[in-house]
């Protein structure tokens, strides 16, 4: 799958260095575990999860982005499954030298894209915690729109889950409308 400036492949066994690489930012994971990832838990977890993904749910997965010209690893865009089988879920995860570009709003775009023509989803969505404001800014450039605000409880919550968790979404038919304006 292409974009204009990224192409996106399936991760293999070669890649721990790649996952271990983004994972090792805490920037990066700062909303999401608040920690860095051990190189132990990529190949234990991490990988074999994303594998499993491509053969139990086919056109689904997490997918390797790299820049088209030159072919640098930029992070990883995201289709998963949910317990509706005509909605997916979009992420997204970039190091950080790859942020303030653009790519992650042209990656989820494609997503977006692939959901609806490929895959024939009814509906897109995206969720992350209300304090990641960069994250919900791509949601938001990628015509997602804001969905519902929950409270979840974590053994160990992460700074910010007081303001709780939110999910935008689009559906194809507003998805189709954006297409033809
Ligand atoms: C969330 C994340 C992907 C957002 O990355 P991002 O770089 O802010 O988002 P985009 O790639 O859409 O880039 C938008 C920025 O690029 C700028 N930009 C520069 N060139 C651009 C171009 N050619 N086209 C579009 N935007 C461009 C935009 O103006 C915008 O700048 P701003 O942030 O100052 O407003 C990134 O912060 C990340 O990986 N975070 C860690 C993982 C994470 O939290 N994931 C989400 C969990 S659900």
């Amino acid at each position: 799958m292409e974009s204009g400036r990224l192409g996106l492949r399936r991760f293999t066994g070669a890649d721990v260095g790649l996952l271990v690489g983004l994972d090792s930012d805490v920037e990066v994971m700062r909303f999401l575990t608040g920690r860095v990832t051990s190189r132990e838990e990529v190949v234990g977890v991490v990988l074999p999860g994303m594998l499993r993904v491509y053969d139990e749910h086919p056109g689904l997965g997490t997918f390797a982005a790299e820049e088209k010209d030159g072919g640098a690893f930029v992070g990883w865009f995201g289709l998963q499954p949910t317990d509706d089988a005509t909605t997916v879920d979009v992420g997204y995860r970039l190091n950080r030298k790859s942020w303030g570009k653009g790519y992650a709003t042209e990656g989820t775009r494609m997503l977006i894209e692939y959901a609806f023509t490929e895959l024939g989803m009814e509906r897109v969505v995206a969720d992350t915690m209300a304090v990641n404001h960069r994250s919900r800014a791509v949601m938001r450039r990628s015509g997602m729109r804001f969905a519902r605000l929950w409270h979840e409880h974590f053994d160990e919550p992460l700074p910010g889950t007081e303001f709780g968790e939110v999910e935008y979404a689009i559906d194809r038919r507003t998805w189709e409308a954006g297409r033809r304006a």
